[in-house]
């Protein structure tokens, strides 16, 4: 494959002393990101796309709603849906095995997205049969091959998010080598593989990791004691790292990103819902993350009335947005959008 130049006008993404939304699954799609930006965040990673469904997709234009999607060929679902507003801010996350595969979705996707990034941490069943995600972190030259490729492939930076291993040294060893493969940082999750979110992140180990790289590293795993927007430079400083990427903690309450304070849940689900309806995201993964951030309140009237919504109008009139869904549905039939799922001609 023939590496193409990067259009003159973009910025290169960097990567340090930056505050990051973490790659979440159902999470991180493009409300929760455009939300995670308004509040404060630098740089917003996508949830985690499988290479092999990228590489099923084509990419639209979509004039309506003025995004870029990636729709399933197959089945003509929304793979991964952006804007110019994120470009210059959104990394892709890819699950892969195969460092053809995953430099093919990394030219795909070169002019719409910041920068890419491969899985190394996910320890699911799936990820790890399929030869993704955590089984990278024991097949070291595999997870070479694939950053090595990419990289030679494209001109955006390429990264990798991966976990600690049970021992440090065999952890040093492991971030030496991909680092010496040229990626721009690497985002480490202070848990290993069998450690469940309860227990303590190695601030420790992401300490000694980052005194001895040059590339930034970004600090994960800290949210249990991240509660308000300080304790994010607590975990900063306790690990010595150049940047922190928050999960959980953007996750419950995107608002965490705002140097100003924390903004109440009612506030932050009605941004959300905007953006939602902004962005026609789908009712099954509006709820899924507007449950994330009510968590225990879907006990309350309120919740129950919010669970028993189905449409993205029903959650909307749950927090007085009714009318807005609908004028904004009105606006979208008006100018021609096809309905949720776009199939292909
Ligand atoms: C995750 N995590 C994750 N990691 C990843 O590399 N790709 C992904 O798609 C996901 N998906 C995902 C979904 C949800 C709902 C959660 C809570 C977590 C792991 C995540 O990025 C992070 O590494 C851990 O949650 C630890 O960081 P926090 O939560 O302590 O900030």
């Amino acid at each position: 494959m023939e590496k193409e130049p990067a259009p003159v006008t973009r910025t290169r993404l960097n990567y340090d002393n930056k505050l990051i939304l973490a790659p979440m699954v159902r999470i991180g799609t493009l409300p929760m990101r455009l939300l995670a930006l308004d509040y404060g965040a630098d740089i917003v990673y996508t949830e985690e796309l499988i290479d092999r469904k990228l590489l099923r997709s084509i990419r639209r234009e979509n004039d309506v709603l003025s995004t870029i999607d990636y729709i399933d060929k197959t089945d003509g679902t929304v793979v991964f849906r952006t804007c110019p507003r994120e470009r210059e801010h959104v990394v892709l996350q890819i699950g892969t095995s195969d460092p053809l595969r995953a430099a093919e979705v990394a030219r795909m996707v070169e002019k719409d997205v910041a920068g890419i990034d491969v899985n190394m941490g996910c320890p699911k069943k799936f990820s790890i049969l399929g030869g993704m995600g955590a089984s990278l972190l024991s097949d070291p030259r595999k997870a070479t091959n694939i950053l090595r490729k990419m990289i030679e492939t494209v001109t955006i930076p390429v990264t990798c998010k991966i976990r600690v291993l049970f021992s440090l040294e065999e952890t040093l060893q492991l971030c030496d080598t991909l680092a010496s493969t040229g990626i721009e940082a690497i985002a480490i999750h202070g848990r290993t593989i069998e450690e469940r979110p309860q227990h303590p992140n190695r601030n420790q180990v992401l300490k000694q990791i980052s005194d001895r790289l040059s590339i930034p590293v970004i600090a994960n795993g800290g949210s249990k004691d991240i509660q308000q927007h300080s304790d994010i430079f607590r975990f900063k400083e306790k690990t010595g790292c150049s940047s922190v990427m928050l999960a959980r903690a953007a996750q419950w309450n995107c608002s965490i990103f705002r140097k100003e304070g924390l903004l109440s849940m009612e506030n932050v689900i009605k941004s959300y819902l905007k953006y939602a309806v902004d962005c026609d995201n789908s009712p099954s993964n509006t709820k899924y993350c507007v449950q994330n951030i009510l968590r225990e309140l879907q006990e309350s009237p309120l919740g129950r009335k919010f669970l028993d919504s189905q449409t993205l109008e029903q959650i909307c009139e749950v927090w007085g947005l009714g009318d807005y869904c609908r004028s904004k549905n009105k606006e979208f039939r008006d100018k021609g959008l096809l309905g949720r799922f776009q199939v292909m001609p």
